[in-house]
Parts: structure tokens; sequence; C-alpha cells
């Protein structure tokens, strides 16, 4: 898959980890992050990511800042983005079942290295369900015509 990372100052350790998990993994990797620790805005960043996953320029896309908050909010105002912050594997794979999320985004403050690759594992096998779920996630999606 070819994957779009962003990252504010607070995750920029964790997305090098990351950038090389997903590399190992047979992942094509943008970097859409800052590389310095000088202290940055994290919604440039989310909407960078956001909106190369809704122009095709990358499948998915992760997001890494203090907590995944604010950066993940960023990037749901671009629309066609679903992104969702999880700090465990089962929301992460539930993200992908039910909502077919197309954005994840996790805190670097908040789990570690070890946590952060087994959810962005899940994250990145799990297919979305379809059937009832569709309906659902069209419903969210109308709401940007209205
Ligand atoms: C930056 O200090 C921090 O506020 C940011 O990384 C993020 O956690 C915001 O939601």
């Amino acid at each position: 898959m070819r994957i779009g990372i962003g990252n504010d100052h607070s995750g920029v350790e964790m997305k090098r980890e990351i950038v090389k998990f997903l590399q190992e993994q047979g992942h094509e990797v943008v970097n859409y992050g800052t590389d310095e620790s000088t202290r940055c805005d994290y919604p440039v960043y989310g909407e960078k990511v956001g909106r190369a996953v809704t122009a095709g320029d990358v499948d998915r896309g992760i997001l890494i800042c203090g907590t995944g908050l604010g950066i993940s909010l960023a990037a749901n105002k671009v629309r066609g983005v679903r992104a969702v912050v999880c700090s465990e594997p089962c929301t992460a794979r539930l993200s992908r079942q039910h909502n077919d999320a197309n954005v994840l985004a996790f805190g670097a403050r908040i789990i570690g290295i070890e946590m952060a690759k087994m959810i962005v594992e899940t994250w990145l096998s799990t297919e979305f369900e379809g059937g009832r779920h569709q309906r659902r996630v069209d419903m969210v999606m109308e709401m940007e015509n209205k």
C-alpha cells in the first residue's frame, strides 16, 4: 500500500520508527510530516495527509501528534476523510470493519511504539465489512453536502 504519514513536532521520533516499520512490511511511505523538533502546528499536517488521501495520491493516511486528537480533527475537516484516533488494536480493527476509516491517528505522548506498531498493522490489514455499515458510513459522508 502507499501510505501518507504526517506528524507535528511531538510525533517526529515515533514517525521515524513507524516509517521504518511500514517499509519493512513492504509499504511505500510518503512523508508529509515535519522532521524538526521545533514546535509547529498540527492542523497543517492533518490537512496535508487528508488531502493526499482524498486526492488518491496515497491509499491511506497515518497521523501522529501528542494525543492524535488535534491532528485527526484537522484531517476530518477535509471532505472525504474519515479519520479515527486509536490507542489499542481493537478500535483500530473496528474502525476499518465498521467505519471504513481512511486515516488513522494516534498520540506519541499516549502510547508506546510497540502498541503503535500493533495498531498500524491491524488497521492496515483489516477490510471494511460493508453491508449495514455502508449505509451508516454513507449517512456520515452525506453530512458533507448539507
Ligand atoms: C502539541 O503540543 C500538542 O498540542 C499536539 O501535538 C496535539 O496533542 C494536539 O492535539
